[in-house]
């Protein structure tokens, strides 16, 4: 049987890396994609270039697959963006709308993700008649080069310096000391070799255990467990 061809987005670090160098070693056909392919060499898979905002650039990449493979049977929405710990009225409207291009389109980071739980699951009804699958994959955070891109918020308020700069510091450590993002890559294999796919699954300890938290805790509690963990 031919190899499952895979499209993953925001392959060239992170998560995406990872779940392209594994795919790529269980013998599936990957394509990843970065903004910037010149050194595509250096990737065992095939990297493109791709960029999310840009619908000319989507044409194009999923053009260049077709052509060679005819299909797609699996894409990995995986390419995106986080903003430093920041007031929502500390990001311009075009801060946000770029959060969105990137992160929904292609919170404001929570607010995009949020949207793309919403839109994945109606699409996982609209499309399943035509044999396609949507899922989401939920980390907690994880050990990867996401904390050292993070944008800056471009209306920073005063008030809010010290939480901020403390709120960074720890979003940086905690990511440094998060699960490893091949813990993700296996969740994705996991699912991709599944016959029963489901719309919703978490990755790595800690998105397990927050998962059951808010499902059996009382809302006060992990109400609290939220605050005393971002130590605000
Ligand atoms: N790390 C975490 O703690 C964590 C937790 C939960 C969820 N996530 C999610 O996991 C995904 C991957 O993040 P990561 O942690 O692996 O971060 P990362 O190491 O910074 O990788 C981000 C990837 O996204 C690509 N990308 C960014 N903007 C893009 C654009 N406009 N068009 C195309 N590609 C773009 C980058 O590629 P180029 O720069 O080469 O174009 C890079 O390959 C993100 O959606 C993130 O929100 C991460």
């Amino acid at each position: 049987m031919a190899a499952k061809v895979i499209l993953i987005t925001g392959a060239s670090s992170g998560i995406g890396l990872a779940t392209a160098e594994l795919l790529h070693a269980e013998g599936f056909t990957v394509y990843g994609t970065s903004r910037r392919a010149n050194n595509a060499s250096k990737y065992k898979f095939q990297m493109i270039e791709l960029d999310v905002n840009q619908e000319d650039s989507v044409a194009q990449a999923i053009e260049k697959v077709i052509s060679t493979e005819g299909h797609i049977d699996v894409l990995i929405n995986n390419a995106g963006f986080a903003i430093a710990p920041a007031g929502a009225e500390e990001s311009s409207m075009q801060q946000a709308q770029a959060i969105f291009e990137t992160n929904f389109f292609g919170a404001l980071y929570s607010a995009s993700k949020h949207a793309l739980e919403g839109y994945s699951e109606s699409l996982d009804h609209e499309l399943r008649s035509h044999g396609i699958r949507v899922s989401l994959i939920e980390p907690a955070y994880t050990n990867t080069s996401l904390g050292m891109n993070l944008l800056k918020a471009d209306a920073q308020v005063t008030a809010y310096e010290q939480i901020r700069e403390k709120l960074h510091q720890q979003m940086i450590e905690t990511i440094r000391n998060s699960d490893d993002p091949s813990i993700v890559a296996n969740t994705i294999l996991a699912v991709i070799n599944s016959q029963n796919i489901l719309p919703r699954y978490t990755s790595g300890t800690t998105a397990r255990y927050l998962k059951n938290l808010r499902k059996f805790a009382p809302v006060k509690v992990f109400d609290k467990l939220i605050q005393r963990s971002l130590k605000v």
